[in-house]
């Protein structure tokens, strides 16, 4: 499973992409705006600079003309641009008319099976269902990660999954253990999956008795 970064905060993306483990990042227009900037443009070309990978970024247009408009404008921002569109009507209509183009679509807002068949028979490089924001209304979120990465697999669409909305560490181990290629995760659940007490612990205990017998 690969890791992307769920955060548009470039620092954060800085100090992750140096651990050499990060395979892309996802944005949205709340994580953007959280960052106080209202330069979507530049924040994304900033972090197309810093991480090598699908850099999702957010279409915020209703119509499906409007949408291939803002796609098409997106996508040529960076060849590793994954233009984010939700899964709606008119968001189909615009991935079915994005995706022979070669621009690559990440339908996202997604929380149920038939919307990810959808996305894929609609050609969406990624499908994104948000396993936190299931949770929170009493589903099992990471359970719809499993029965999509089955369904696509069992028809053969290329189209990748994207476990989103990852709220804490055991979610990472469940969306890998439920097959998703990538799990899109915060800065604080990154770091919360390479932290270990134990690890702390041992470290510690290394060090000191290296120092009894005289060395440091
Ligand atoms: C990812 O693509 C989404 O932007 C993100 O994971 C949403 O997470 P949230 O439900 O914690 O806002």
């Amino acid at each position: 499973m690969q890791i992307f970064l769920d955060t548009a905060n470039i620092e954060e993306i800085r100090k992750a992409a140096k651990l050499g483990i990060i395979r892309g990042v996802t944005t949205n227009p709340s994580l953007v705006a959280k960052e106080g900037s209202s330069d979507l443009k530049g924040v994304i070309q900033e972090i197309a600079s810093i991480v090598d990978g699908p850099i999702s970024a957010e279409v915020l247009s209703q119509t499906p003309e409007e949408m291939i408009k803002e796609a098409e404008e997106i996508s040529s921002w960076s060849p590793s641009i994954a233009v984010k569109i939700p899964v709606s009507a008119a968001g189909l209509e615009a991935t079915s008319a994005l995706s022979p183009k070669g621009i690559k679509v990440n339908m996202t807002l997604c929380f149920s099976v038939n919307q990810a068949i959808l996305a894929a028979a609609a050609g969406a490089a990624f499908v994104s269902p948000f396993v936190g924001r299931l949770d929170d209304i009493g589903h099992n979120g990471m359970e719809i990660v499993s029965d999509i990465v089955e369904v696509l697999k069992t028809y053969q669409y290329p189209t990748r999954v994207i476990a989103a909305s990852i709220r804490h560490p055991l979610h990472c181990v469940l969306a890998a253990k439920a097959g998703a290629h990538i799990a899109t995760v915060p800065y604080k659940v990154l770091i919360q999956m390479i932290e270990h007490p134990l690890t702390e612990k041992g470290i510690s205990r290394f060090a000191a008795d290296w120092q009894q017998v005289g060395h440091g």
